[in-house]
């Protein structure tokens, strides 16, 4: 690890600030500093100033502040091991690879460039062979579907004529064919080799480095046999669960103004016209269901996004899982409610840039959206459909930490059902109104807990359980060495403590004895831990993934401080502690990740 630290401060030192910056904002050396518009806040005015002698950035407006590494995870999105990387090749410097790491990491990383180059080669190829004589039908498709040069150019779209050409091309310009299928671009058929996008127009997918990783190509049959499209197959280089078609040009369009949110649809197509129509935040993500890393990966540009997928596709179990991904990664969730058939590419073509827009403006939350589906899936007019749609949309409102937000779709379900709010707060096994001002007197969480971070809700929710568990002398419950994943706030770790003691002591948990040795908080806590009623599926996998979560939510945020303090300190020893800290966080954040316990 003092490896690592050491590889830090000479990166640091072999860096140039000013240089690293003037990459993305154009600096004015005045006195000892420099100056330009501040990359973060989009001003007109400079009052951005970057000190060469200290490796040190400060706006003055916004009071944005870091080093060179803080400066990069921002302007490129990435986290904090992607800038080091970034910062490492400008610099010429071999990243010391952590111990375990068997792999020859020096030549992997040759050959995934090189990948990338054959691959920006085809692009260009491929974007080239529009203006060819053969690629008359390419173009048609393109001017009907509304695509005109302009698009065509931000997308870099292209065709592939024949089954030969671009091996030709490619062979040219030094590439093997061994290369070329690594790369999935061809295929072996017998022994001969042909382009598996033969005769498709070609969209190229290009991650947030701006290499071209991967492509799509739309036939252009109209009944096409093979796939409608057909998309690169999982290479060195491209992981289709860890790529989100568009997300060059919404790093992009963040490096020019602060972005609101992120339009996610399924389509190349769905991208391409919201872009024509204005919203040029949309992305794909490719007909898959989307992923956490996917979901982190957007959380570095927006707060909110959109899912605006084909209407029946929305609904379906894959997608819903998709929803709950963003949510748990922090993203406040909107779903665009499309009419039937068509698609945000419709939608623009047929009606407009502002039908869409208020489309946009009427998305459902996520919970009003499952009960919505809900709905659909029973027959309301029947009396046993409409229990049932009751039990199960309530079964949605319980997991809502907000009572604020559950009693908001209580009322919902009441307006759907005619059922009496009291009967469903009961089934909800909520307070009733007069129980719930006095329960929430004494409850000391959810007001200065963050919440929505584990599968099973908020962290609040997940160190309840875990408490509850010990306190029930659950099986698959066993004690930390210490109290420290739990929350700092609230009195979690007051009442683990005192559980723990009182296991140590006596072999099992008393919780009754233990009123008296806490405050008033833990009171509070120790009465809902005891009151908790398990549900059916609670067990050792609930048990450790909300053990897990809480622990990484701990580093994480542990991680996040010393990272930003890193960045506003100037003392180079005080960093290099820090550092040392960070890169044991770090690792441990990885163990604690891959722990599956
Ligand atoms: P759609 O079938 O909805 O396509 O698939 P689309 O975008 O509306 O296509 P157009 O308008 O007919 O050209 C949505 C997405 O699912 C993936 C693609 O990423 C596509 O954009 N898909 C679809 C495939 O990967 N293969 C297929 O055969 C079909
Ligand atoms: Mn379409």
């Amino acid at each position: 690890m003092d490896d690592f630290k050491e590889f830090i401060d000479e990166l640091l030192a072999k860096t140039d600030i000013v240089q690293v910056v003037s990459r993305y904002v154009p600096l004015k050396a005045k006195g000892n500093r420099y100056w330009g518009c501040c990359p973060f806040h989009h001003e007109k005015d400079p009052s951005f100033s970057v000190e060469s002698s200290k490796q040190f950035y400060h706006c003055f407006g916004c009071k944005e502040s870091g080093n060179a590494l803080t400066f990069v995870q921002k302007m490129e999105s990435v986290d904090f091991m992607d800038a080091v990387r970034i910062l490492a090749e400008a610099a010429h410097m071999e990243i010391p690879t952590f111990k375990g790491a068997g792999r020859n990491v020096a030549a992997e990383r040759e050959k995934k460039k090189r990948l990338c180059e054959l691959m920006k080669q085809a692009a260009r190829h491929y974007f080239d062979n529009l203006s060819h004589p053969s690629a008359k039908t390419a173009r048609e498709y393109l001017e009907r579907r509304g695509i005109d040069r302009k698009l065509t150019v931000k997308f870099g779209l292209g065709y592939s004529i024949n089954g030969n050409e671009i091996i030709e091309y490619l062979e040219s310009k030094g590439y093997k064919k061994a290369e070329m299928l690594e790369a999935g671009l061809i295929a072996q058929r017998a022994d001969s080799y042909y382009d598996v996008f033969y005769g498709r127009v070609m969209y190229p997918i290009i991650d947030n480095f701006g290499d071209v990783v991967a492509f799509g190509g739309r036939t252009l049959k109209p009944d096409y046999e093979y796939a409608k499209y057909r998309n690169s197959s999982q290479t060195l280089i491209f992981d289709k669960s860890r790529n989100i078609y568009g997300i060059n040009l919404l790093k992009k369009r963040k490096q020019q103004a602060r972005i609101d949110s992120v339009i996610i649809t399924e389509g190349y197509m769905d991208v391409i016209a919201l872009h024509k129509g204005g919203f040029d935040t949309a992305v794909a993500s490719m007909g898959t269901a989307l992923t956490g890393y996917q979901a982190k990966l957007l959380k570095n540009y927006a707060n909110r996004v959109y899912i605006s997928y084909d209407g029946d596709a929305a609904g379906q179990k894959a997608t819903l899982r998709g929803l709950d991904i963003l949510a748990d990664a922090g993203l406040s969730v909107r779903i665009v409610e499309l009419p039937d058939g068509l698609d945000p590419d419709d939608m623009i073509q047929k009606r407009g840039a502002q039908a869409y827009q208020k489309l946009l403006d009427e998305a459902l939350t996520l919970p009003a959206f499952k009960i919505k589906t809900l709905k659909k899936a029973h027959d309301l007019t029947d009396p046993e459909g409409k229990s049932k749609f009751a039990v199960e949309a309530i079964n949605v409102i319980r997991k809502l930490s907000n009572p604020v937000e559950q009693e908001e779709y209580i009322n919902l379900v009441q307006s759907y059902t005619g059922y009496s709010k009291q009967v469903l707060m009961r089934q909800a096994e909520l307070p009733l109104e007069g129980e719930r001002s006095a329960e929430a007197a004494k409850v000391p969480t959810s007001a200065h807990v963050r919440t929505a971070q584990t599968a099973f809700g908020g962290e609040d929710k997940a160190a309840i359980f875990v408490l509850a568990s010990l306190a029930a002398d659950k099986a698959y419950a066993r004690f930390e060495e210490s109290p420290d994943f739990l929350p700092e706030n609230g009195a979690y770790r007051e009442l683990y403590s005192a559980m723990q003691k009182d296991y140590l002591d006596g072999g099992v948990v008393r919780t009754d004895s233990m009123f008296s040795v806490l405050g008033g908080e833990g009171q509070a806590l120790l009465a809902r831990v005891a009151g908790y009623e398990f549900l059916d599926g609670d067990g050792t996998e609930k048990y450790n993934d909300c053990v897990r979560s809480l622990k990484v939510r701990r580093l994480e945020s542990e991680i996040e401080r010393l990272n930003s303090e890193m960045g506003r300190t100037a003392n180079a020893e005080n960093r290099n502690e820090m550092l040392k800290e960070l890169s044991r966080l770090t690792r441990k954040l990885k163990d604690v990740k891959s722990d599956k316990r």
